[in-house]
């Protein structure tokens, strides 16, 4: 099998200490970075803006992904953008045209992918994969770290990569949410490229656990 991406969420990570955690990362073979973005009304919950955004790109040259769970990603993308973000994340859901945005963003030569919630039907963003970096499937409703995975989600990026196997698309799947050494293995198994992970690396031992999230 080939080999699998490991993107750490730096949500679950001790911001006092995030510079030595995301060299910790790096070290132990972690390729990009996930930065999950909540602005309270897209999510019950609310994270982090561009200012940490740029301070992770002053402590890392890896790619920095940014999952926009905001409901005006079209009002707020430049400035993760200029902030040093390198792929914006943009959720199915969004209560915008998304068509129009991902044009927008395609126009303007910005890296992007799409999300998908637990709940939408996989082909609703099959118009999108040829020209989306990244497809993202969620495996938790989007929110919180330390959720349970949600299993059907591996349906999902089987049809997945058949799709995308058939129709020689260069666009990798990666899946987000409740991800460990168990969960992950379905998840390659099933065809998965990238794996998030917040609460399994940075409740554990970094490096142990990027380690082993690579070799499954
Ligand atoms: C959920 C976020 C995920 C989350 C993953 O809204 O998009 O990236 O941080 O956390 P774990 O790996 O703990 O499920
Ligand atoms: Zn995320």
């Amino acid at each position: 099998m080939k080999n699998i991406e490991i993107s750490p969420s730096i949500i679950s990570s001790n911001l006092l200490e995030l510079g030595n955690q995301i060299k910790q990362c790096q070290v132990a073979g972690a390729e990009s970075f996930h930065l999950d973005i909540m602005d309270g009304h897209f999510v019950n919950n609310i994270t982090m803006g561009p200012d940490l955004v740029s301070a992770i790109r002053r402590a890392t040259g890896l790619r920095l992904d940014c999952h926009l769970m905001i409901e005006r990603p079209d009002k707020y993308y430049k400035s993760f953008i200029e902030a040093g973000g390198n792929v914006l994340l943009v959720h199915y859901e969004t209560p915008i045209e998304v068509g129009n945005f991902l044009k927008k963003l395609g126009d303007e030569n910005i890296r992007y992918g799409i999300v998908i919630n637990p709940d939408t039907d996989i082909k609703k963003v099959y118009k999108f994969v040829p020209t989306s970096e990244i497809v993202l499937v969620m495996s938790v409703y989007p929110g919180f770290s330390g959720q349970k995975f949600i299993d059907k989600s591996l349906d999902k990026v089987r049809e997945l990569r058949k799709f995308i196997d058939e129709n020689y698309y260069n666009t990798k799947i990666e899946i987000d949410g409740g991800i460990n050494a168990e969960t992950g293995k379905l998840a390659r198994e099933a065809g998965a490229d990238i794996l998030v992970s917040a609460s399994y690396i940075f409740g554990n031992n970094i490096e142990n656990s990027i380690k082993k999230l690579k070799s499954l």
